[in-house]
């Protein structure tokens, strides 16, 4: 695992994006893993400068969404596919029918997990897979629990998941109970992670699931088995690491 420190949230976000178009450049038809949340939007922003610039291009690119909540229309401005298409896919000369989020609308999470793990696998694999990390140390919404889930997957969100997600929503009633999101086994099957993480608040997840014991309470501690993780943190959410 390579942790990389950065001074800042726009500094953390240009090296995750170098990092993207390195792998985009050296291999222009990539399947690439994508995350929402608050903090990849700055790298999204730098791939769209980059794209503008004619440094990369998309249009022979294919992603894959780590996650979707469930029964939110792809239309709610809160749903994984509308920020998907604002932060990034409207920007960029990706074609869209290469995009994939899971569809949270399709009621049968069987099938539509099943599916979506399928198209993965039929699209090769993920080249690279970009996660952040939930305060509890969930990624994609793999959650806190007693195993590592393998597979795409329908999922329960926690209390702090859902107290964290609030902000997004009109009320806490608002926000979705349950989503679709690819298991820990997806996201370790990514030839290469990276990982972003910014701000005091991630300080104790990051120790914690990258210098810390490997187990399924913290998600993201699965990430020390993989062997190629890059973590690019700011200044802040590194506060506690050791050298
Ligand atoms: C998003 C996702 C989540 C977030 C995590 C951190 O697709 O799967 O695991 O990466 O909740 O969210 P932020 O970046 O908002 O702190």
């Amino acid at each position: 695992m390579i942790i990389i420190k950065t001074d800042s949230y726009e500094d953390m976000s240009k090296k995750a994006a170098s990092i993207i178009a390195e792998q985009i450049i050296s291999k222009p038809n990539s399947v690439i893993g994508l995350a929402t949340g608050s903090t990849p939007i700055g790298t999204y922003e730098e791939l769209v400068k980059l794209n503008k610039a004619s440094e990369i291009d998309f249009s022979d690119i294919t992603t894959f969404n780590l996650d979707e909540y469930r029964g939110l229309p792809r239309d709610n401005d809160q749903s994984y596919y509308y920020f998907m298409n604002d932060n990034l896919f409207d920007h960029v000369n990706i074609d869209k029918s290469r995009t994939h989020v899971p569809n949270g609308m399709i009621e049968d999470a069987d099938l539509e997990c099943g599916n979506y793990e399928a198209a993965i696998k039929a699209a090769g694999g993920v080249d690279l897979q970009l996660v952040g990390i939930g305060h509890n140390g969930h990624i994609g919404f793999n959650e806190p629990s007693d195993e590592f889930d393998k597979v795409t997957h329908c999922v329960d969100l926690t209390e702090s998941t859902i107290e964290a997600n609030k902000r997004f929503f009109a009320s806490i009633d608002d926000v979705p109970r349950q989503a679709y999101t690819m298991g820990i086994g997806t996201i370790m099957a990514a030839k290469k992670v990276v990982v972003v993480a910014n701000g005091t608040g991630k300080a104790e997840i990051v120790k914690a699931a990258f210098q810390g014991p490997i187990t399924p309470k913290v998600p993201a501690s699965a990430l020390q088995l993989h062997q190629n993780v890059i973590v690019v943190c700011d200044a802040e959410a590194a506060a506690l690491l050791e050298d």
